[in-house]
């Protein structure tokens, strides 16, 4: 289901989110069918489920080009879950971003260049990857969200 998502001003985007304590359950998988369901929707790159006033520590991000990103490289459809990243060098780049939470804004944002991050998928199994440039700034963006940062911020 297509849900609204929340716009900056609203005070649930400022909040740290809770952890997922349990894994595969009907709840998680209604989660993530609508947050699926709303990204798709909206032609984003990524979304946290704070965006939609669920608060815990979940985002999902993937895809290719859209009409909101023409050049977007393609990045592996994935839900990553209770989150851990750490950057792989002090080494960080300017580039462009939109949220869906600061609709028709864009903005220049410094991101780590190299990302290492770890977490869970739905089913509980582990994540564990490296990526650099706009997969890394992905990562960065959405899981901000989870510490109630906003990127204008
Ligand atoms: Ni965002």
């Amino acid at each position: 289901m297509i849900r609204p998502v929340l716009r900056m001003g609203d005070p649930r985007l400022l909040e740290k989110a809770a952890p997922v304590t349990r894994f595969d359950t009907p709840e998680l998988r209604a989660l993530l069918v609508d947050m699926r369901d709303t990204m798709a929707h909206l032609d984003g790159a990524g979304l946290a489920a704070p965006q939609i006033g669920v608060d815990l520590r979940v985002v999902i991000f993937g895809g290719g080009a859209n009409p909101r990103y023409p050049d977007a490289p393609d990045i592996p459809d994935t839900v990553l879950i209770n989150p851990q990243l750490t950057p792989l060098s002090s080494e960080e780049e300017d580039g462009w971003e939109g949220c869906l939470s600061v609709p028709g804004m864009r903005g220049i944002v410094p991101r780590y260049h190299r990302l290492h991050y770890k977490g869970f998928d739905q089913h509980g199994q582990v994540i564990d990857r490296l990526v650099s440039g706009f997969h890394a700034r992905v990562v960065q963006h959405e899981c901000d969200h989870l510490d109630g940062i906003l990127y204008p911020m």
